[in-house]
């Protein structure tokens, strides 16, 4: 039977989720309709992320828990990460999975769709270059604020990590491809876009880099702010810096991952920085723009990680002042360098690091979100909160933003911080004034 509706689950980082709006704007072009539960569904996509070992298993319950009471099952396309690591091997580790498609194929979903009508268990595990984007149908609906993936893949092997293994090698999009989005984004209802890869800040085209197309993608009428995420700190060109000063509708934000304060442990990541030159780094971009909110992402427990090495991982939050940022216990992944590295650490002092590294980001997140108590500022509404007149928007720092007020999502709004929380804020907002 042709599936008519369909369902898409997107786990793990931005980049999922980009391609989970595209794949459901490719299946509606070809005539399927989303349905509000997967269990109901024709088609179930499962877009599923291999980062840690807690993720990838997700993606197996995630299938089993499709099987419907009368014993029937959706079509399911596992997509992903981790139909990319594990290929043929999904099919025989579930026989509930019609179809694997990684990151890099999703242009032949709806044929793949097709065969696995007939009875198929097609693969496609392919990693051709942008040949998905091009498959894309142009964008009709778009979030106040919305995602635009413009690089994909890494070359580093930082040795922990599977993503140049799942995600294929550093490939940028073209310039004009990506203006060509913007405005299509833009025209169906963007106020912001977030420049996403998995390495954005190693974006170029010729011999422009990302601060060029920020500049360009400036110029873009009622497009009011640009954002770029996750960027990598060997990629954090002057050039860039130096933009984070000049270009208004650039948002004062910077995820730059250091993952580790010991430069030696750094060295056993493969990260190719040391603590100081990203010390040196952080310190060039508040010259050039001293309110900018830095985000990172730390890993604990990597292999041979000794207690001094985690005490320079605390200094380092403390030394930077983290306006947020993400941490992970290391999980050891199937073909990576680290996860056969001797010094492998006790799952009880991962936890123990993990629970302090935590307590000290959120001191600094508490203290970054209270140093912009009573400041006037604006908020892009983005959606209806809890109750009543609610709605929840984002600073610029990128802050969650709770106020009252009857503005739309999508619009602008004028702002008092009056409130702060480790992970939210309060705002009133401001008359408007006549103009
Ligand atoms: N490209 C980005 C991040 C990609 S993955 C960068 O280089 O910064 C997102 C985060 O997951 C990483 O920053 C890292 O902190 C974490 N991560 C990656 N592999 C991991 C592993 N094996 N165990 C635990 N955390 C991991
Ligand atoms: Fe993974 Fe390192 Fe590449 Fe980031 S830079 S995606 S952590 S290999
Ligand atoms: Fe996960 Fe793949 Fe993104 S492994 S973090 S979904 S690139």
């Amino acid at each position: 039977m042709t599936p008519k509706t369909f369902k898409i689950k997107s786990f793990g980082c931005q980049m999922n989720v980009y391609d989970g709006e595209r794949m459901a704007e490719l299946l509606t072009s070809e005539g399927l309709s989303p349905a509000d539960e997967a269990i109901e569904a024709d088609l179930v996509v499962l877009n599923t992320c291999h980062i840690r070992e807690k993720a990838a298993e997700k993606a197996y319950s995630d299938v089993g828990r499709l099987r419907r009471e009368d014993g029937s099952k959706p079509l399911i396309a596992l997509a992903g990460c981790v139909a990319q690591a594990e290929g043929a091997e999904a099919k025989r580790r579930s026989n509930m999975i019609d179809i694997v498609v990684g990151p890099q194929a999703y242009h032949r979903l709806p044929e793949m769709v097709a065969q696995a009508t007939r009875g198929a268990r097609p693969v496609d595990t392919d990693l051709p270059p942008l040949s998905k984007f091009e498959a894309f149908p142009q964008r009709r609906r778009a979030n106040p604020s919305a995602f635009l993936t413009v690089q994909e893949g890494c070359d580093k092997f930082c040795t922990y990590c599977v993503v140049p293994y799942t995600r294929g090698a550093e490939i940028s999009r073209p310039s004009g491809d990506i203006l060509g989005e913007a405005q299509n984004l833009v025209d169906a209802g963007a106020r912001e876009i977030v420049l996403l890869g998995q390495n954005v800040n190693a974006w170029s085209d010729g011999d422009r880099g990302l601060a060029e197309l920020i500049r360009a993608l400036a110029r873009i009428d009622g497009l009011e702010r640009i954002r770029y995420t996750t960027s990598h700190p060997v990629n954090m060109s002057d050039a860039l810096i130096v933009a984070h000063g000049e270009v208004e509708k650039l948002m004062p934000y910077l995820h730059l991952p250091v993952q580790s304060g010991s430069s030696r442990i750094l060295k056993a990541m493969n990260r190719s920085h040391t603590a100081e030159s990203y010390l040196a780094t952080i310190e060039k971009m508040r010259a050039a723009r001293p309110d900018i909110a830095i985000s990172g992402d730390f890993i604990v427990g990597f292999p041979g990680e000794t207690e001094a090495d985690f005490e320079a991982t605390l200094q380092i939050v403390d030394a930077v002042r983290y306006a947020s940022a993400y941490s992970f216990k290391y999980s050891p992944r199937p073909g990576t360098p680290a996860a056969t590295m001797e010094g492998q650490i006790e799952r009880e002092i991962m936890d123990d690091r993990l629970q302090r590294l935590q307590a000290r980001i959120t001191e600094h997140q508490l203290a970054f979100n209270r140093s912009k108590v009573g400041m006037d500022t604006q908020v892009l509404i983005e959606r209806k909160g809890r109750h009543g007149r609610q709605m929840i928007g984002r600073s610029p720092w990128l802050q969650s933003v709770h106020v009252e007020t009857d503005a739309e999502a999508g619009e602008i709004l004028d702002v008092t911080l009056v409130a702060a929380g480790p992970n939210s804020m309060t705002g009133a907002a401001r008359q408007r004034e006549a103009a």
